[in-house]
């Protein structure tokens, strides 16, 4: 066994985007950040993901000043955030000078950890990320670089092993593995973990993994004998179903091996105490559904994610073909296969589950093709892990048409995303960071700006009837 494991904490992001579709606002925990800042965690992940579109779509916050917050209120950890490279934390890829911007007011906002994905593991995708990470670093600035995975004929231990060779070459501080569908087994983990410390020596390793089908804690346990260096867990009434491993089972369980992992155990225990009735809360509510809170060994067959298929669900219950559930899920491993095996996160995920059903609503595969997946043949999304099927290739593309690197050049062009934004906003835009929200969630951006001054404009008025 490992001497020393350390602990991020995911309550403030992961688990609340797991369990409660990211809609917890930060009035909620802001009275214990001065606690878990004397946790002892390696990072706290608070940023990121979901978290931005949410603040701006649902709780009316204003995402910059939650981070400028935490970091007042946590001044003595690590502040974590997840970034889909090219993406950041939208949907669609950005121009570089977008990306750079973003990442430099990340830092300036008070992140110290940015862990960067991309869906394909096309790596040329987080390349600008963490070009603009190293630019903008502080001294505690790390940068994280995270594989996306995932089973298939194509992902071997090999192939993994030559990711994580790329990711240290490209400059990467850590390496996390993320396994989003919380399919990762003991045994692939310890393969997985073993063979990247062979490969890659002393570079801190991370295992990111969900409850989900009921394998993170064992999971985790032949991680941290294998060598792994950190490992992501979520306060415990924050924690199982598709959330992560509970923090304080896994301190206990590590403390009886002689473990240090930094914690401090009354520490751990007060966070618990303090997020119990907030959860009670929101299961009352029912923004907590018990379905997210258990165990559903269905991913293990199928290789689908749990989020993946409540999608499909709704959609098929929306067009009143629940009957065809069964044949769908069936059909998602023949479109995972036909795209070269992508990994099954965000957006690859949706574009799969949504071919997979119109295949089998259509009653003829490939008979309409979503805008989507005829981009990811063109070469939009990058590169596909595998061969893709050189049949639906030659459908899409024509006799003997080849992808395009497209998105990468298209990505390199500077934008006039900046100007656009200050122009649309006029006086609304009060910041960089106001700028950036319009130029990643518009829409939601500016409806958040026009609330502030409505709000501000019935304080003033308010102010001026009390005189
Ligand atoms: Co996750």
């Amino acid at each position: 066994m490992k001497k020393k494991v350390q602990f991020t904490e995911t309550v403030l992001r992961d688990a609340n985007q797991s369990l409660m579709a990211t809609r917890l606002p930060y009035s909620d925990y802001a009275d214990i950040l001065p606690t878990m800042d004397k946790a002892g965690y390696y990072s706290v992940e608070c940023w990121g993901g979901a978290t931005f579109d949410s603040c701006l779509r649902y709780l009316g916050e204003d995402p910059w000043e939650r981070l400028r917050s935490i970091r007042k209120n946590m001044p003595n950890t690590r502040l974590q955030m997840l970034l889909r490279g090219q993406n950041l934390l939208g949907y669609k890829h950005y121009h570089d000078d977008v990306v750079e911007k973003f990442v430099e007011l990340s830092i300036k906002n008070g992140i110290d950890v940015i862990r960067i994905f991309d869906a394909l593991n096309d790596f040329r995708n987080i390349k600008t990320a963490l070009e603009a990470t190293k630019k903008y670093a502080t001294p505690r600035t790390v940068a994280s670089g995270c594989i996306s995975y995932t089973q298939s004929p194509v992902h071997t231990v090999a192939k993994y092993v030559e990711m994580c060779k790329e990711l240290k070459s490209m400059g990467f501080d850590t390496i996390c593995l993320k396994d989003m569908a919380g399919t990762m087994s003991p045994n692939e983990a310890e393969g997985l973990i073993k063979g990247i410390k062979d490969a890659i020596g002393e570079m801190p390793i991370i295992l990111h993994t969900h409850c989900t089908t009921g394998m993170a804690y064992m999971t985790l346990m032949k991680a941290i004998d294998s060598g792994v260096d950190v490992i992501d867990t979520a306060t415990s009434c924050f924690s199982n179903g598709t959330s992560q491993a509970a923090t304080e089972t896994m301190f206990y369980a590590l403390q009886q091996y002689g473990i240090e992992t930094g914690l401090n155990e009354e520490v751990i225990n007060k966070v618990n105490d303090y997020f119990k009735p907030i959860k009670q809360k929101y299961v009352d509510s029912g923004l907590i559904n018990p379905k997210s809170m258990a165990t559903d060994s269905q991913a293990l067959v199928y290789k689908v994610p749990g989020g993946m298929l409540s999608n499909m669900i709704a959609n098929l219950k929306d067009m009143n073909a629940m009957d065809k559930f069964d044949e769908a899920l069936v059909e998602i491993p023949n479109v995972r296969k036909d795209l070269g095996y992508p990994p099954l996160v965000t957006p690859l995920s949706q574009m799969v589950g949504n071919q997979a059903v119109t295949n089998v609503l259509m009653g003829e595969r490939y008979k309409q093709i979503s805008k989507e997946i005829k981009n990811y043949f063109k070469g939009e999304y990058g590169t596909a892990p595998g061969e893709v099927s050189s049949q639906l290739q030659a459908k899409i593309l024509g006799e003997g048409g080849q992808p395009t690197d497209c998105r990468i050049e298209d990505s390199k062009r500077t934008g006039k995303e900046f100007q656009k934004a200050r122009e649309a906003l006029g006086d609304l835009c009060r910041s960089e960071e106001d700028m950036m929200s319009y130029i990643c969630f518009p829409d939601q951006a500016e409806k958040f700006f026009q609330e502030r001054l409505a709000k501000e404009e019935n304080v003033a008025t308010y102010t001026i009837t009390e005189a």
